[in-house]
Formats: structure tokens, sequence, C-alpha cells
């Protein structure tokens, strides 16, 4: 559904106003957005507005003017939070959904109120215009959150901010109108999707009101409170005028001086909240730095009923290993005299990461509401629906391990390889530990051909090979390997490879973002046997993943079948139900139907080639399941998905069953329709393209995600509401925003599926018996993973979804 309003396009002034409401995809405990925000909106150029001016016309004002401050609910079941009222800790999204959109936008806040729990706090930064108008902008300098750099750099000036000399452009040196008007937000986070820049106009507070829930409650922060007396304007005053004409639930600010102006004059309903600075910078408003002001809480107490901390307040992290250490016993001395803390810093695409959570920002939450001890009174998020989905949906979730031939499947990429060096002990373990019901061990073989689990023909991905100069000569460019050059596992011998040590392989390396370095250099390589054995002892099933194994077979010499026909028997697998055979060669395929039952995949490769019902035919005569990239059913363009393909029902129709490689925590990994949170992409995985597992470095995430008590029908209650994970729509971004984002043009190409292949007839090997080195690993650091026994339950189903904007394009 979209509904478009257009003012005269003719007209040179004003705005293009788009509205744009969406999709509900389903019923059950729809969060809705207020009829109001849809007929409220104004064509035309944009009057600034004192607060009391905007109440009079507006009813929901009013409305909120009596309710005041909600109440926010107990959850209704569920655990209890050690908080300070004992509410659910409450979300304030900070400058909205910043994390996807342009902060403190229509875009950020209707997002974030339509995709949060009810009683998210919607955040404003107020910063004052020349004429004493209020904006919501973060930043002092507004040329990098705004378009004025690039429209008008002649107005660049500089002033003493806080003592320090800044060059930019300052809210004092521009009139409220010519800011509403001539300029508009873009993303000031250079690691966030600039699709957006130039659509939404720069918001007042008031404004936060009509993009808003009628639960909603409203934080105002002021940044510089000091600056805007220098400059002759009075902050106080304004936030009275605000207050005695819209609701405000929270004011906070890094200056002392100006709480306690506010102490004696603002109501009871409007909490005050210190923000802290790092601990050597001082409040210029009394010059003392926050570590003093902050060893005495009492006397905060005196003025404030709360502080906003940076998170690492409280739980402080190792620089050199990125681990956290103990917990601050800050949330428990501030409990003590009646001070909730609020932490700052929460963000799902962080620069550097907290090895402790595996890139999954849910873990993280939960994080500071522990199963014992002091819970954090709220969260200041730039991603408020990653916050709410880990309150709502995540405490209490107790994930189990799961059962091999249970759907969805939880395949492992190289073990655990999101948080251990891929294809060891360490990562099996991991995998084991965080609920995978399959374990991959991805064959190679040596040169005297034993078969051995790598992530890569290539060693010197996730092994020391470049560290062992005499190995260094073996470096050659095989191009059915890959395009580069490598130390390939078939130039080795066992002997060789045995006095390697696997490394951490960083797939996102070229964005810095690393995985954790901690465990490199423990443990050796593993052959096939090996894992065999190990595996065997689990409960988990076993994936074998044979790559390349034409070429070995055809042009090496290597007899990969044998070698894997000859491991299984010798670890008494020979008949078990438990294995999985996956090869994207489909002779390899063919000769173990010819020879065993084992349940077989045939993997797909490309990730542009064209499927049709004939390709699925072909794929169906071969194995039972089917491997499809993630590229392949999440087609994306500019980083956003452009539409849902029926790739996955192609494959349904005809009763073959898939499953979609490879799933990765990391942020920079994600299309921004997933708001760079993991959770919502296996959510839209399962429940809206209904694909049967996942192949995932990160197979804890996906149990997690299994376990989230918002997986049944009814969703969880929370706070007096229904909340449910928020479904995606793929291609809704791109096509109810209007973005100017072209779909790759269709592949030409139609998928191979035998690819010219000859049958191959059956060797079979002696078994091999070299033992591998498993050596357990010395001191190891903490493990990431926290999980110990986790029961599943898993009730996969379609949770309504509203997304809805507002785009004002900007005539130039
Ligand atoms: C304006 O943009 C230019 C180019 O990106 C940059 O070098 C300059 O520092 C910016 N000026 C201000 C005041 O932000
Ligand atoms: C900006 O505002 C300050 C204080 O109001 C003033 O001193 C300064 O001259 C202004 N600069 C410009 C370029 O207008
Ligand atoms: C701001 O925009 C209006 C309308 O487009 C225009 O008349 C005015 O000159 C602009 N102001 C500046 C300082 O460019
Ligand atoms: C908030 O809006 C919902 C419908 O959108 C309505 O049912 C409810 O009564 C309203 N609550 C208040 C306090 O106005
Ligand atoms: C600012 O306004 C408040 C309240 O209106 C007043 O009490 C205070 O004296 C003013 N401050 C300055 C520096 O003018
Ligand atoms: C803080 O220190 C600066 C410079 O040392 C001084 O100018 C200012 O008056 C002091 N402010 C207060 C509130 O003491
Ligand atoms: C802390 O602040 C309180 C209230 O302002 C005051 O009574 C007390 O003496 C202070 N304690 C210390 C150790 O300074
Ligand atoms: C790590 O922390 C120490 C002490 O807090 C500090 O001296 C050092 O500069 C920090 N290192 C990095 C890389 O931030
Ligand atoms: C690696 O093995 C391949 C295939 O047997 C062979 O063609 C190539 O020459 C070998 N390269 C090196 C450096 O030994
Ligand atoms: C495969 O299954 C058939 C029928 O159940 C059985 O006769 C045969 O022995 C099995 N083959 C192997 C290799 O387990
Ligand atoms: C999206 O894909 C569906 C088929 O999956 C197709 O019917 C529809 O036209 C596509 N929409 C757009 C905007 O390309
Ligand atoms: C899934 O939800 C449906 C509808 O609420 C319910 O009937 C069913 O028992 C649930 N299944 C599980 C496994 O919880």
């Amino acid at each position: 559904m979209l509904l478009l309003f257009r003012m005269d396009a003719n007209l040179r002034r004003g705005y293009l106003i788009f509205v744009l409401t969406l999709t509900y995809l389903a019923t059950a405990s729809s969060i809705s957005l207020p009829e109001a925000i849809l007929q409220r909106l104004k064509v035309g150029e944009r009057i600034p507005r004192r607060p009391q001016l905007q109440i009079q016309e507006d009813a929901a004002f009013q409305r909120r003017m009596r309710s005041s401050l909600h109440p926010r609910i107990m959850a209704e079941s569920g655990p209890t939070w050690n908080t300070l009222d004992g509410s659910p800790p409450l979300i304030i999204a900070h400058g909205g959904a910043s994390g996807l959109f342009p902060d403190q936008t229509a875009g950020a806040y209707i997002y974030a109120a339509s995709t949060s729990l009810q009683n998210t706090a919607l955040s404003c930064d107020v910063q004052l215009t020349k004429d004493g108008y209020g904006i919501c902008r973060t930043g002092i300098n507004l040329g990098d959150s705004t378009t004025i750099n690039a429209t008008y750099p002649q107005l660049a000036t500089e002033l003493i901010v806080n003592g320090e000399l800044i060059q930019g452009f300052f809210s004092v040196n521009l009139t409220a109108s010519f800011v509403l008007n001539n300029i508009s937000a873009v993303q000031s986070n250079a690691a966030r999707t600039i699709a957006f820049d130039g659509m939404f106009p720069v918001t007042q507070p008031t404004d936060m009101i009509k993009f808003s829930l009628n639960t909603s409650l409203f934080w105002i922060n002021v940044e510089y409170p000091s600056f805007f007396y220098q400059h002759g304007l009075n902050m106080t005053s304004y936030i009275h005028e605000l207050i005695s004409n819209m609701p405000i639930d929270f004011v906070s600010s890094p200056e002392v001086g100006f709480l306690k102006t506010l102490k004696s004059s603002v109501p009871k309903t409007t909490n005050l909240v210190l923000k802290v600075g790092e601990t050597d910078k001082v409040d210029p408003s009394t010059n003392i730095t926050y570590g003093s002001l902050l060893s005495n809480l009492s006397d905060i107490a005196t003025y404030a009923s709360g502080i906003l901390v940076h998170k690492e307040y409280i739980w402080p992290v190792d620089n050199a290993t990125l681990y956290l250490e103990a917990e601050s016993t800050i949330i428990r001395e501030a409990h003590k005299v009646q001070l909730a803390v609020y932490g700052y810093g929460f963000v799902n695409d962080p620069m550097i990461p907290i090895y402790n959570y595996s890139f999954d920002p849910i873990r993280e939450y939960l994080q500071f509401v522990p199963a014992s001890g002091s819970h954090i009174d709220g969260f200041l998020s730039d991603f408020p629906t990653t916050a709410s989905e880990a309150i709502a949906c995540f405490r209490g979730a107790t994930p189990a391990v799961r059962l091999a031939g249970t759907k969805p499947f939880i395949i492992s990429h190289n073990g655990d390889s999101g948080n251990y060096p891929g294809c060891t002990k360490l990562a099996y373990d991991g995998a084991v530990r965080g609920g995978a019901s399959y374990i991959d061990c991805p064959v190679q073989m040596t040169s005297d051909g034993i078969a051995i689990c790598r992530e890569s023909p290539d060693l010197l991905i996730g092994t020391d090979v470049s560290t062992h100069s005499d190995f260094l000569k073996r470096l050659s460019l095989i191009r059915q390997f890959q395009a580069e050059k490598g130390i390939f596992s078939i130039n080795m011998t066992w002997a060789e490879i045995q006095t390697l040590k696997a490394t951490m392989f960083s797939p996102e390396e070229d964005f810095n973002v690393i995985r954790n370095p901690a465990y490199n250099n423990q443990e050796g390589v593993l052959q096939l046997t090996d894992f065999l054995n190990y595996a065997k002892n689990t409960s988990v099933g076993i994936l074998i993943d044979i790559q390349n194994g034409y070429f070995l077979e055809t042009e090496v010499d290597k007899n990969v079948v044998g070698a894997v026909l000859a491991s299984l028997n010798a670890s008494g697998l020979a008949s078990s139900d438990r294995v999985m055979i996956q090869s994207e060669d489909s002779a390899i395929l063919s000769l173990f139907r010819q020879v065993t039952n084992y349940t077989l995949i045939y993997r797909v490769v490309d990730t542009d080639v064209l499927v049709t019902k004939t390709e699925v035919s072909d794929v169906k005569a071969l194995a039972n399941f089917v491997t499809l990239p993630r590229a392949l059913v999440q087609v994306a363009s500019n980083g956003f998905l452009v539409n849902k393909t029926d790739i996955v029902d192609l494959f349904h129709a005809q009763n073959v069953s898939v499953f979609v490689s490879f799933l990765r925590n990391e942020f920079v990994a994600l299309p921004y329709d997933y708001d760079s949170d993991p959770t919502l992409e296996l959510d839209t995985l399962l429940k809206v393209y209904n694909v049967d597992g996942v192949i995932t470095d990160f197979p804890a995430t996906a149990s997690y995600y299994l376990s989230n008590t918002c997986s049944n029908m009814k969703t969880q209650a929370i706070g007096g509401q229904q909340y449910g994970i928020q479904t995606v729509v793929p291609g809704a971004l791109v096509t109810q925003l209007a973005l100017n984002i072209q779909p790759p043009p269709p592949s030409q190409a139609r998928l191979n599926v035998s690819n010219g292949e000859r049958n191959l007839s059956l060797t079979l090997n002696a078994p091999s018996t070299s033992p591998g080195p498993n050596t357990a690993p010395t001191a190891s650091p903490p493990s990431p993973q926290s999980e110990a026994s986790r029961s599943l339950k898993l009730n996969i189903t379609l949770i309504s979804i509203i997304i809805a904007s507002i785009i004002f394009h900007h005539f130039k």
C-alpha cells in the first residue's frame, strides 16, 4: 500500500512530501502507528515554532499533557528486573533509530517508535538557533550532521566551545527558518548508509510528538548549556518553555550548574539526569572533573534522579584483549542512593568489537541485565529495535542442544569459526556448546592423500604457514581453487602440515573488523578422521563438505571420495544417518549416491546464476538438499535488499530443502535492511524465506535466536504490551522510501548442475591412521560462550511489521 501526497511540483519553496505507509504482514500484536501521524503532515514552508504555538493545534499534545509521565509497566511474566524501580530497563532511542536513518529525523523517530517497545523514549539533543528556537541535532558542528557544509560552505566559522576553538557551522549563527528550510539532515557516522542523506529536514523537539506513539516518552539532552549562555541564549528558560508545553520525561546534561537551575523549577515528572563525561574531563559549569563528581553519588542525588554513563563505566573493557574486565560497582552504589543508572554508547556497529559478545549486539544488552546482580535502568541506543528485542525476547531465553535432523538445521561453518580458529577442536567444541545441530568438515587433501579439515585449500587462510619461511616457496597459482596465489594443502605432506598452527581468519578484514585472535597458534590441523572421532561422541550431526572434489579426482589424482569413505568406515559411521555429504560437483554426489545412503547436499557456488524449475529438477535428481549462497537468496544493491527473491520457493515447490550459507554476525556483512542486527537476518531467512537451515560462522547466535521467547505465536508480553521481533520485508526500504537504487541486472548464465563432469568410478583407500596433533590449549582466555544448557522452543511465525516513513524531498 502506498499513499502519495504531492505538492505542486512547480513550487520553488517547500518540500515534496511523500507519505508512505506500509505493509502489515500479519495481524497478531501489531505495533500500530498513530493514524494522526499521517494526517498531521503539512506541506509547504516550515515555520519555526515555539512550543506553545504548536501545542494549540495538536490534540495529541493535549492528551499527552494530561497523562504526563507514563508509568512503565512491569513485565507480566518472566524474569524479574533488578533496576531501581523494578521495571524493565528503559530503552532510549538515541535520536530515534539513528543507526539506520540520519539521527533526529522523521525516518529515525518513526522507525524507532514503530519497532521498539512501547515505552521507548525518543531523544533530542537540543541546540538553540540565533533567534532562540530549539532544533534537534547531535554535535555542536552542524557540518557533521547536515547538508550545510555541502551547500553553504561559506557559512563556516570559528567559535570557542568549552574552551576549545572549533571550526564549523553553529546553530547560534543561523536562524531557525534557515535550518528548517535550507538544510537537511545527513548521516553523521561514516560507517552507516548515506542513502537517506538530504531526505529529511531538521526537526524541532516538539516534532517528536507527531513521530511517536501515545505511549512514547521524551528525553531531552542539553549538551552545551554554557556555550549557549555565552551567546546570549538561555537554555534554562528554553527548557522551561518546552516543559510547560510538552511532556518531557527526562532532561540530561553534562553540566551540573544547568541541572541545578532546573532542579527547583521543573515538575517532579521530569527526571533530571547527569551525563557523565570521561573521568578526567571537567564539567564546564563547575570546573570539577567527572571523576570527582562520581566519587560522591549522594551529592549528585541532591539535584538529579539518575546518571547517564558510558557503558564502559559499568563493564570496563581491557583494551589490549578486547575482553570485558570485572563489572564495576557503579550501579549498586548509585541504586543505594536512589540514583538510576542509564548507559550510553550502545550500537550494533561498533568500530572496535568486544569479543565477549561474538559480534551479536543482543548479548551486549543482556550483559547489563545479568541473572543475578544489579541491572542497568536504561539503554541509550542508536538501535532501539535491537535493544527492545533483547529485553523482550532474549532475557530468559535458554537455548538447548539441537538434535540432528530437526528443522531448521543450524550447521556450523568451519565450526564456531566466528569465535575460534576454524576447523579446530576449539571451534567444534564451541559449535556443539553453542547449539549447532551439525558440525562441518570442509575436506581438503594433502599431497600424500590424507583428508584434512580446513577452511580453504589455501593454507594461508587459517594457519600460520606464512611464518614458516621454508614453505613460502610452495606459493603457487591454482586457478581451479582461487584467483590469487596460495600455499595449497595439495602441495604439502601431512608431516609438513602437522607443523602448522591454526589462526583466526577474519573474512571482513578489509573493513577492519577483526575476529578474536586470542586462540591463535594453540591448535594444529585436524585430519578428517580426528574430526569424525570427535563428532561421533557428540549428539550433533556431521556435514562433510567435499571441496573441489572433481578437480582433485580428475586432475590432481587425489582420491578424495575414497579417503572420505575410508574415514567414515574407520570411525564406524558408514551407515550413520547423522552424516550428510555436501559437494558442488554433481559427479561426486552421484558417486556417493551409488555406494552410500547418506543425505546429499548440492552446493551452489556461483552467486550470479539464474535458477528456474529446470535447474531445480537437475538438483533434485542429484541431492536431497541444496545450499544456496546468501547473495542468491538475498539480492542486494548498494547495501540494500532490492526485493524478495522466489528462489527458495522454487526449490520448495519440488521438495528440495534449502540451506543458506554463510551467515556472519559482523555488521559489515549485513544488508542495511537488517539494522546491523544478525538476529533480524536469521528471522527473515527463517520466517520470510522459510529456509530449512543456515550454515553459519556463529552457530550459537542462530541457536539463541531459535530459543527467543518471542518466537511463539503469542509473542512476548512485556510492559503491558505484546512485542515481537520485527519482520524485515526484503526490498521495503528501497521501494517504499523510493531510494534511487537499481536492482542488479538479472543473471544471464543459468545454473549448470552437471557442468560437463564425467562419471567417476570408485577406488577405496585404506583408512589413514596417523593421529592429529590434538594438544589441549594451555592458558585460554575466558570463553566468549557463556551458555550452558539450552532448551529449544521453536515456533516460527510471521509477526507483524509496520514500516512507515515520510520522505521530505528537498528542492534545490
Ligand atoms: C567541510 O567539508 C570539507 C570536505 O569534506 C572538510 O574538509 C571540512 O573540514 C568541512 N568543514 C567543516 C567546518 O566541517
Ligand atoms: C556567530 O555567532 C557569534 C555569537 O553570536 C558571533 O560572535 C559570530 O560573529 C558569529 N559568526 C558569524 C560568521 O556570523
Ligand atoms: C533559503 O531558502 C530560501 C527558499 O529556497 C531562499 O529564498 C533563501 O535565499 C535561502 N537562504 C539562504 C541563506 O540561502
Ligand atoms: C493510544 O493509542 C491507542 C490506539 O493507537 C489507543 O487504543 C489508546 O487508548 C491510546 N492511549 C492513550 C493513553 O491515549
Ligand atoms: C535563565 O533563565 C532562568 C529562568 O528563566 C533565569 O532564572 C536565569 O537567571 C537565566 N539565566 C541567565 C544567565 O540569564
Ligand atoms: C573554570 O575555569 C576557567 C579557567 O580556568 C575560568 O575562566 C572559569 O571561570 C571557571 N569556571 C567556574 C564555574 O569556576
Ligand atoms: C557528599 O555530598 C553530600 C551531599 O552534598 C555531602 O553531605 C557529603 O559531605 C559529601 N561527601 C563527601 C565525602 O564529600
Ligand atoms: C589502553 O588503556 C591504557 C590505560 O587505560 C592506555 O594507557 C592506552 O593508551 C590504551 N591503549 C589503547 C590502544 O587505547
Ligand atoms: C601444487 O600441486 C599442483 C597439482 O599437483 C601442481 O600442479 C603444482 O605444480 C604444485 N605447486 C607447487 C608449488 O608444488
Ligand atoms: C542403503 O539402504 C538400503 C535399503 O535400506 C540397504 O539395503 C543398503 O544396505 C544401504 N546401503 C548402505 C551402504 O548402507
Ligand atoms: C519482486 O519479486 C517478485 C517475485 O519474487 C515480483 O513478482 C515483483 O514484481 C518484484 N518486485 C519488484 C519491485 O521488482
Ligand atoms: C506454536 O504456536 C502455536 C500457536 O500459538 C501453538 O498452537 C503451538 O503449540 C506452538 N508450538 C510450539 C512448539 O510452541
